[in-house]
């Protein structure tokens, strides 16, 4: 068994709650909020339902999954986010819009992953703007890793999508490298290696704060081999 990485991809900042942000957390968990735990989840009885599934990492203050939740009443959702008054953003987002797809984790998804989600339990994962460690000494810290990435693409149902997004070059350079190691993968991009950007992402806070400051924009697509298909000796 792998063992789960020792250095962190986030610093928890004391950031302000607002008093919105801090009701939501505290009366609208016991609705849309999934505790860390170490047992498996079973994510039909979480969602009280089958429904193609849809898993976002790292989601600020959730102006992707929170809108897409609203667009696909047939699917569900599940976010996870360390960051507290991103976690009550979103949380306000399903009560305003009435969500009953949507579910929230307020932990490190590298532990979630490891214990609370099953092999082949979600068809898309998306990891959009991952913070992207510029200084070397702190590239340890970056999310998108060979260890990780294994385990997203065991998370991942055969046939589902990875989808991936930076406003680092560096950064998107090592997700393409990482992910094209990873033999459960297989880019949608063979060419360039780099996906056209999702239409259904509108641009994130964190996002327009990179275009601000000139930086582009890297998207990544892959989809999960079936268990068939896999090399036998990976
Ligand atoms: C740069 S922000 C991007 C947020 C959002 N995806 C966007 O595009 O606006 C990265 C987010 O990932 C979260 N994050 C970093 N490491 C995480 C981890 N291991 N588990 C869960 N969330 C994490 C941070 O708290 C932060 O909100």
């Amino acid at each position: 068994m792998q063992t789960l990485r020792q250095v962190r991809s986030f610093v928890l900042r004391a950031g302000r709650v607002t008093v919105g942000q801090e009701r939501a957390l505290k009366e609208l968990w016991p609705r849309f909020g999934i505790d860390y735990g170490p047992a498996p989840l079973d994510l039909d009885a979480v969602f009280g339902r089958r429904a193609p599934r849809c898993l976002e990492i790292g989601f600020g203050t959730g102006e992707v999954i929170g809108s897409l939740a609203a667009a696909h009443p047939e699917a569900d959702y599940l976010g996870i986010e360390v960051h507290r008054p991103g976690v009550g953003q979103l949380l306000l987002r399903a009560e305003g819009a009435g969500l009953s797809n949507l579910r929230v984790i307020c932990h490190d998804a590298v532990e979630v992953l490891a214990t609370q989600l099953g092999a082949d339990t979600c068809q898309e994962i998306l990891v959009f703007f991952p913070d992207p460690w510029h200084k070397k000494r702190h590239h340890k810290r970056r999310l998108i890793e060979p260890i990780f990435v294994r385990r997203l693409a065991q998370v991942l149902c055969p046939g589902g999508i990875l989808r991936l997004a930076t406003d680092w070059q560096e950064y998107a350079e090592q997700m393409l490298t990482v992910c094209n190691a990873e033999d459960q993968l297989v880019s949608l991009n063979p060419g360039t290696g780099y996906a056209e950007r999702p239409a259904f992402r509108s641009p994130t806070r964190f996002e327009r704060r990179g275009e601000r400051l000139g930086h582009g924009v890297w998207d990544l697509a892959y989809t999960k081999r079936d268990a068939a298909n896999f090399p036998i000796a990976s």
